[in-house]
C-alpha cells in the first residue's frame, strides 16, 4: 500500500515561537489515522521545529529551496543548508512559487534534481488555473507540468518523490474541487506516470490533493481511491483543525 500523507503548509504565516507553539500542540494532538504527518515551516523557524521535533514522528518540509549547492545567490537558502539543520523534505513548485516568483518547468526540474542529489524528499506541487479548467484545458496544463518537472528523472527518483494536485482555483479560495474531481484528476495523473514510466511506480506514487481542506471536507475528498492525502494550507495553523484533517485519512 502507498504511504498516506498529510502536510501542513505554514506558508509565511507563524514565526519561530509561533512555529514552536504549534508544534508544541501538534505533539500532544492524538492522530488516530496511519498517515505520515509532515510540516513545513518557514526557513527562520525550520531550526528550531527540527530540534522540537527530533524523536516525534512529524516529519518537517521546507517550503522551497536554490538549486544551486552554494555560490552568490543573495536570499536564497541551499539543500545542504537544510539538511545542516536536520530538514530532509521540501516543498517545490508550489503555485504561489509559480505565480509570484515566477518559477516555471526549467527551473523547478533544476530543483527537483538539486532536492533528489542530496537524498530529499520532494514534495511536488502542480494544478491548473481556473481559466484552464474553464476552457478544458485542466488535464493538457497538469500533464505538461509533469512531464516538465519531473519526467526527465530516472525511474528510481520516484521513490522520493510525493506529488501534490492543487487546483490553483483552490487554493486559499474556500473553493474546493469536489471529490469526484479530485478523484477525476487524481486518477488522471496517476495513469500519467503510469503511461511514462509503468503501473508500479504511479502505484506507489502518493498523490495529495491541495487546496480549501478543511475538517468537514476532508472525509469526502480523503475517501476517493487515488487521493492518498493532502497538503494543507490555512487549515494547517490550527492543531486541532489539522489534527481533525490528519485522522479523516
Ligand atoms: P489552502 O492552501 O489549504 O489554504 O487552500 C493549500 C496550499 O496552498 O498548499
Amino acid at each position: 500500500m502507498r504511504t498516506q500523507i498529510v502536510a501542513g503548509n505554514w506558508k509565511m504565516n507563524l514565526d519561530q515561537e509561533e512555529s514552536l507553539q504549534l508544534i508544541d500542540a501538534l505533539k500532544k494532538s492524538t492522530f488516530q489515522s496511519q498517515a505520515e504527518v509532515i510540516v513545513a515551516p518557514n526557513f527562520t523557524a525550520l531550526s528550531a521545529c527540527a530540534t522540537a521535533l527530533s524523536g516525534s514522528k512529524i516529519g518537517l518540509s521546507a517550503q522551497n529551496m536554490h538549486q544551486a549547492d552554494k555560490g552568490a545567490y543573495t536570499g536564497e537558502v541551499s539543500a545542504p543548508m537544510l539538511k545542516g539543520v536536520g530538514v530532509n523534505k521540501v516543498i517545490l513548485g508550489h503555485s504561489e512559487r509559480r505565480e509570484y516568483f515566477r518559477e516555471d518547468g526549467v527551473l523547478l526540474a533544476a530543483k527537483v534534481d538539486t532536492a533528489l542529489a542530496h537524498d530529499m524528499q520532494v514534495i511536488f506541487c502542480f494544478g491548473e488555473l481556473l481559466a484552464d479548467r474553464e476552457s478544458g484545458q485542466h488535464f493538457e496544463v497538469v500533464r505538461m507540468q509533469l512531464t516538465e518537472g519531473l519526467f526527465h528523472l530516472p525511474r528510481e527518483s520516484w521513490t522520493n518523490l510525493i506529488l501534490a494536485y492543487e487546483p490553483v482555483w483552490a487554493i486559499g479560495t474556500g473553493k474546493t474541487a469536489s471529490p469526484e474531481q479530485a478523484q477525476e484528476m487524481h486518477a488522471f495523473i496517476r495513469q500519467t506516470v503510469a503511461d511514462f514510466y509503468n503501473s508500479e511506480i504511479a502505484d506507489n506514487c502518493p498523490i495529495l490533493y491541495g487546496g480549501s481542506v478543511k475538517p468537514d471536507n476532508a472525509p469526502l475528498i480523503f475517501s476517493k481511491p487515488d487521493v492518498d492525502g493532502g497538503l494543507i494550507g490555512g487549515a494547517a495553523l490550527n492543531a486541532s483543525d489539522f489534527t481533525a484533517i490528519v485522522n479523516a485519512l
